[in-house]
């Protein structure tokens, strides 16, 4: 393990998008799962899943949700745009990266207030709690020497994704985390100094 500080690691993790073709220690996969699950949680829970997605389950997982996008947009009734390539594009991605993890959310815990405005917020606290998980997993990855970067789309076809993956009932897809060794070191992206913009406010 390298060593890193926590301030090192957060300035200077980046998403990495482009993997050496080296596998990843199968000793570190639980090893990323830990940093992510001690992550702050409302109510004290864990309400995050991971499944390893194997090579051999890829074109599974890839099917489905190229199926269920093709779905959406023909649904909505606008002219098509041409699905061709981004389809190959992330295909290739999901296919190539040497460790895919699919991050999801299991919300049996949450408190079921009797109105749906606090059933709202409810939930919303278990969400965002993912963020903070995954978070630890990108920074813990990245002091591994590891890079990788998060994709939304799950979210956007959750049902498709369960089934491809015959997930346990009750976890909702949400992120795919795509990690490796990286073959590049992006720049960080143009972001305004805090302090310089309306980022930061005193009441
Ligand atoms: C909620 C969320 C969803 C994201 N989805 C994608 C995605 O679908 N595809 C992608 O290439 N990057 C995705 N990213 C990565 C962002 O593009 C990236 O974090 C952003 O450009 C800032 O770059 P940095 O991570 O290097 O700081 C996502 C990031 C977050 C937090």
């Amino acid at each position: 393990m390298k060593d890193m500080r926590a301030l090192d690691a957060i300035a200077t993790r980046r998403s990495v998008r482009r993997f050496a073709p080296r596998e990843v220690p199968r000793d570190l996969v639980p090893k990323l799962i830990a940093a992510a699950c001690v992550a702050p949680a409302p109510h004290h829970d864990r309400p995050w899943r991971f499944a390893e997605v194997r090579p051999e389950t890829r074109p599974r997982l890839i099917d489905a949700m190229a199926a269920a996008w093709r779905a959406d947009l023909e649904s909505d009734r606008r002219p098509l745009k041409p699905l061709d390539k981004p389809l190959a594009r992330s295909r290739r991605q999901l296919t190539e990266v040497p460790l895919l993890l699919l991050a999801c959310l299991e919300l049996g815990s949450t408190r079921d207030w009797p109105d749906e405005r606090r059933r709202a917020a409810e939930r919303d606290m278990y969400v965002q709690s993912l963020g903070a998980a995954l978070q630890n997993l990108l920074l813990a990855a990245h002091a591994y020497g590891l890079g990788g970067y998060l994709k939304g789309a799950p979210l956007f076809c959750a049902a498709a994704v369960a089934e491809a993956l015959d997930l346990p009932p009750g976890w909702q897809p949400a992120f795919l985390a795509l990690l490796g060794y990286p073959a590049e070191k992006p720049e960080p992206p143009p972001r305004p100094a805090v302090g310089a913009d309306d980022l930061l406010i005193e009441r």
